[in-house]
């Protein structure tokens, strides 16, 4: 019996980059392998208008990131893939309990801080209540576990809020209260070109990232590209990468990639000049990336293969989704 129900999902805002697959896509397919668990991963297309975005490549991008969770080894045999826009449900659901959110609570919401940037007034009503339509995504499927950055957990503590307050307005036990799977250590990839910001699928330039569909060529590229410091090569502690976010983040993204801790990478390469050290970067992390890009482009070849996953997922997702928002209505009290 499936005791724990697990949902999360990324923005088809771009393509998907190593940030997402280590920090994310990487457990999720960890996930997978829990028996108790069931597992349904979203891609998340509603939230991903509520930034300026290009609708002549809505449709691709999230092909692209629906070929990227299942090459990452997101297995449709074993998880629900499905497109959030695909199941009604999620908006309608998120109207319902947007009329027991507080504005207050809304308004400390750091992401919508950081994403609406100095003129939040200019901001649309859908950046701000982001977290309302998160919270019914989750609460639809009466999810127990959902995994996200640390970034995210004050949403969920939001949703957990919004549960707490339905629950005892219609006085029943009738959402779950979910709990935030947080990435393990070391999984926050930073920005090449800026070891004190993320890497980030909707950042202007490309080479601040190494996207899933990067062939060998455009990889080492970027990595020769990435920014470093003058403090020459690799030291031998972690106490000396403190102040060096640029050079930690490229020992983060070995380490992890080839499922090693940071300390190891550091007793390995202690003292290789820097050059030397991002050629090694590249032959491992091409090495490591390349049977996903090939499977993602081969995915991609075949886009009919992609939507009929995405249609059985919403098939799947629909037969969770209806009924709960069937009881919440009934709760609330309208009419049949
Ligand atoms: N740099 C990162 N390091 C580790 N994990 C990351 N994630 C994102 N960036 C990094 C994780 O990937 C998932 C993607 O979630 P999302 O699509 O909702 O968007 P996000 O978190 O805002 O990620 P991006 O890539 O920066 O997208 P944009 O630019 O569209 O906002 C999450 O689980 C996140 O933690």
């Amino acid at each position: 019996m499936t005791q724990k129900r697990i949902l999360s999902g990324m923005q088809p805002t771009n393509n998907l980059h190593v940030g997402n697959y280590l920090g994310a896509l990487k457990n999720w397919v960890k996930l997978q392998d829990d028996k108790t668990a069931e597992c349904l991963y979203c891609v998340v297309d509603l939230h991903a208008i509520t930034a300026n975005y290009d609708p002549t490549n809505l449709a691709q991008n999230t092909r692209e990131i629906t070929a990227g969770y299942i090459a990452a080894g997101v297995d449709p045999a074993r998880s629900t893939i499905f497109l959030q826009s695909a199941v009604p449900q999620h908006p309608y659901l998120m109207w319902l309990l947007a009329t027991m959110t507080q504005m207050g609570k809304l308004n400390r919401m750091t992401q919508f801080k950081d994403k609406a940037g100095k003129d939040k007034e200019k901001a649309g009503l859908g950046l701000y209540s982001y977290p309302v339509l998160m919270a019914a995504d989750i609460l639809l499927y009466h999810a127990t576990h959902v995994p996200v950055g640390d970034d995210q957990v004050q949403h969920i503590e939001l949703a957990r809020d919004i549960v707490a307050t339905f629950n005892h307005r219609y006085n029943g036990e009738h959402l779950t209260s979910p709990e935030a799977v947080l990435m393990p250590d070391g999984a926050r990839i930073m920005s090449l070109r800026d070891g004190t910001n993320k890497m980030s699928k909707s950042a202007q330039s490309d080479m601040t990232r190494i996207n899933l569909t990067d062939d060998a060529d455009l990889i080492a590229k970027k990595f020769k590209k990435a920014k470093t410091d003058t403090l020459g090569g690799i030291p031998d502690t972690i106490k000396s990468l403190e102040d060096r976010p640029e050079v930690k983040n490229l020992l983060t993204i070995y380490a992890a990639l080839n499922d090693q801790k940071i300390e190891e990478i550091v007793t390995q390469y202690a003292g290789t000049e820097m050059s030397a050290f991002k050629t090694a970067l590249t032959d491992m992390a091409v090495a490591k990336l390349a049977p996903m890009t090939s499977e993602v482009r081969r995915l991609l070849d075949n886009p009919s293969d992609i939507d009929a996953v995405l249609h059985k997922g919403a098939d799947k997702a629909r037969s969770i989704a209806a009924p709960t928002l069937d009881k919440v209505m009934d709760v609330m009290g309208f009419l049949k």
